[in-house]
């Protein structure tokens, strides 16, 4: 799998630009382009697409958490009223890689319709049929026969001798990750305090609204068109092409519309290609939409986490020394289940050293989710941080900002910039930390306090990135871009770019996005980095269209382009602007109809690194009665970069800090130990937080520094604005109660069993 890397890429923008000194447009509060239609249920999102005779699919999935499939006898289905097409692992032409798009996942196969079945709810045939009932009909009249295999669920038990191997390798998914630096045992040494305490993090799952979904058509056998619900249409012709033996420009992929992913449709997923195989048996088109139950099953999950740290300090504050160890499940099939970076950078820290494990299990396979392996490392960490100022009786705010380093130790390279002090210290102002942390003190059934927790992401995004800008002779503009706005308003930021450069009203650009037809190559929409990557592209494309008008402008007003500004629509000479000349009124534009800029984006400068801080803040009550806890209201304070739209920017973040909210208290994905299977495939009882546990009270602060490391000063949110959410709900609930929830999430038995333990050991 190619990586991506700046090999090659132009080392400059095609457009060379300052960054703004000022904007008119970016940083406003603009609500979405595609508001309208989204509002309206007029957009068409990959599950509206319908194709004339277009046929329905279903997948049976393996009901056993580790089996073999010794036959697949599929005659009965066939034979049933509707049915078109059915593929099993019995088809010679089944007999296909599913690329991983994670490069910590090469070497380990993927395939579908593995014969070997590795968790509960792996696909083994699937039917094409006239309507959805039949082939739901038909999957269930397959008959399968299965050896059932011994399956282990639990990390620590996979890695035991005479564990069940779920690959030919073992259980081991990768080689343990270890980190040094400084030498720990010498820091605890030093320290005049030394605490160790363990955590777990519960298995979650993504749950967009948009479940996956895949419309498949072929024109003969070698073209296929495919509309998904996907992250990123161009990795999705790549994987697509490469499993199907395909040229690229055989492969069309399209996403419109895109009701959230938060990773789980970042890469390709097995029901895609099993769309494309049932559509080119039936020489018809194929939908093929996961139910519910189903997207809680076999396309990812944030996977659970045992995790020890060991901290040192000393009285005055000062971090000696930080030891993590992470023990992760990464399922079936491999990714990262956790990242320790953050233990390692976050804070300055001159010992560190931190140990990643992770293992196979018979669960659903892991996949990264917003902030892979962040928000768990977190959920330890920021305890961890709490826990040490309490332990030296000091503000954990205070705490935090004596330990804040002034570059990365772990790339050994300054930040781009770095608004963590900013973040902690202006989020603690807007929360009134001081005064609500004395406020907090109480007697009685419920008790009230504050927490907060800090965090950055790892991850800085890079080029390639190219867009196309094109404006026509009534001065309307056509904005041209691989990306998918996966829900984000990405496609608002870029026409806001466009607006920013060319003085074009947002109402006059029209975004074409997110197909491998028509539009050019895009990284996939994830790693909070779309903007970061895109933004930048998209100013220099709408530069360069600038460029080529006030050429054509100087020709027509006998001045040098150089002496010439473009404002509002028009062109003048900045010493003269009354004697300037409407854009719709030049003649040449209105000769050649059409001016197109094309905008490539540079690499990050070298020698610095780009990242996005931030600092988040709660208040809970918790019912010592019930073990019930409320969050109250909750703070996200973030430096990532430019503030591009402040509508979007608050979504982003209060959408971030409700997942937060749900990794603390709610979110669970629970699987019965007797049989292997998930208990919480439904919405019922895996439970993501609704409006009744979010708090109304939520308040979004940006920093809004001014970064240039890229033309337009963005840095990323998508992630940040998740991870430190959880630890700060739990240092909260350890302020208003004295009692520290190790295990995520916080349920209110946990919450009963330890304040009672607190009781009886005080006796
Ligand atoms: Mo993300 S987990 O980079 O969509």
């Amino acid at each position: 799998m190619p990586q991506y890397t700046n090999a090659n890429i132009p080392q400059k923008d095609s457009q060379d630009l300052p960054q703004w000194e000022k904007t008119s447009v970016v940083g406003q509060a603009l609500p979405r382009i595609d508001a309208y239609e989204r509002v309206t249920g007029s957009a068409a999102y990959t599950m509206d697409v319908h194709l004339p005779g277009m046929l329905h699919a279903a997948i049976l999935r393996c009901p056993h958490p580790h089996a073999l499939v010794r036959k697949v006898d599929a005659r009965k289905a066939r034979s049933m009223p509707g049915v078109i097409a059915v593929i099993s692992s019995a088809d010679p032409e089944t007999n296909v890689p599913v690329p991983y798009g994670w490069w910590i996942s090469d070497g380990v196969p993927m395939r579908l319709f593995d014969p070997h079945c590795r968790y509960a709810g792996e696909e083994v045939a699937a039917v094409a049929a006239e309507t959805l009932e039949q082939a739901v009909e038909a999957v269930r009249a397959i008959e399968v026969t299965y050896e059932p295999l011994p399956f282990v669920l639990d990390s620590q038990d996979a890695l035991k001798p005479g564990a069940p191997p779920i690959h030919d390798h073992g259980n081991l998914a990768r080689p343990v990750d270890a980190y040094t630096r400084g030498d720990v045992v010498k820091g605890f040494a030093e320290a005049d305090f030394v605490l160790e305490q363990s955590y777990r993090t519960a298995c979650l799952v993504h749950s967009p609204m948009e479940t996956h979904v895949s419309v498949a058509q072929w024109e003969g056998r070698e073209r296929l068109t495919v509309w998904d619900s996907t992250q990123g249409v161009f990795p999705h012709q790549q994987y697509l092409a490469q499993s199907l033996k395909l040229p690229l420009s055989s492969v069309r992929v399209i996403c419109k519309y895109m009701g959230g992913g938060f990773g789980a449709k970042k890469e390709l997923s097995h029901h895609t290609i099993i769309a494309a195989l049932l559509a080119r048996k039936a020489a018809r088109p194929v939908k093929l939409a996961l139910t519910r139950d189903e997207s809680f099953l076999g396309v990812g999950n944030r996977p659970a986490n045992s995790i020890t740290m060991k901290a040192g300090v000393k009285k005055d504050g000062t971090l000696t020394a930080l030891q993590f160890t992470r023990v992760g499940s990464v399922g079936a099939y491999t990714e990262s289940a956790g990242d320790a970076l953050q233990v390692a950078d976050l804070y300055l820290c001159p010992n560190v050293h931190t140990q990643e494990t992770d293992v196979f299990t018979n669960i659903g396979r892991s996949r990264g989710m917003r902030a892979p392996g962040f928000p768990q490392c977190s959920w330890a960490l920021e305890q961890t941080m709490d826990a040490l100022a309490d332990k030296i009786g000091m503000d954990p705010v205070e705490f935090r900002l004596k330990n804040l380093p002034s570059a990365s130790q772990l790339r050994k390279m300054p930040y781009s910039t770095s608004g963590l002090k900013q973040c902690i210290t202006e989020g603690a102002a807007a929360f009134g930390w001081s005064n609500a942390r004395k406020a907090t003190l109480g007697k009685g059934p419920v008790l009230r306090g504050i927490g907060m927790a800090a965090c950055m992401w790892g991850f800085p995004a890079m080029p390639p990135a190219t867009a196309i800008v094109k404006l026509y002779l009534d001065g309307s503009v056509n904005l041209n871009i691989g990306t998918t706005d996966i829900g984000t308003g990405t496609n608002t930021v870029m026409a806001m770019v466009v607006a920013e450069e060319l003085g074009v009203p947002v109402s006059k650009i029209q975004v074409e996005s997110s197909d491998t037809a028509t539009t050019q190559f895009a990284q996939t929409s994830g790693g909070s980095g779309t903007v970061v990557r895109n933004a930048p592209a998209v100013r220099a494309a709408a530069a360069e269209v600038k460029r080529q008008l006030l050429e054509l402008a100087a020709a027509e007003l006998n001045r040098p382009s150089g002496d010439l500004v473009l404002r509002q629509g028009k062109i003048a000479p900045a010493d003269e602007p009354d004697q300037g000349i409407r854009i719709v009124d030049l003649r040449a534009l209105k000769a050649q109809r059409v001016v197109v800029g094309v905008g490539y984006r540079r690499p990050n400068p070298p020698g610095r690194v780009s990242l996005p801080f931030a600092a988040n803040f709660a208040e809970v009550e918790v019912n010592t009665r019930t073990g019930e806890i409320k969050v109250l209201r909750l703070l996200a304070a973030h430096d990532s970069g430019r503030v591009m739209n402040r509508i979007t920017y608050q979504n982003q973040v209060f959408g971030g800090l409700t997942m937060g909210a749900g990794f603390a208290l709610t979110e669970r994905q629970v699987v019965d130990r007797q049989t292997g299977k998930v208990l919480t495939a439904n919405w019922h009882d895996y439970k993501i937080p609704t409006a009744r546990d979010v708090p109304v009270d939520q308040t979004c602060v940006p920093i809004d520094p001014r970064d240039d490391q890229n033309n337009v000063g963005a840095k990323g949110l998508g992630e940040p604005a998740t991870i430190a959410t959880a630890p700060a709900i739990a240092n909260a609930v350890f302020n208003a109660t004295g009692v520290r929830v190790t295990q995520a999430p916080m349920s209110p038995m946990e919450m009963l069993r330890l304040l009672n333990q607190r009781h009886t050991e005080k006796g």
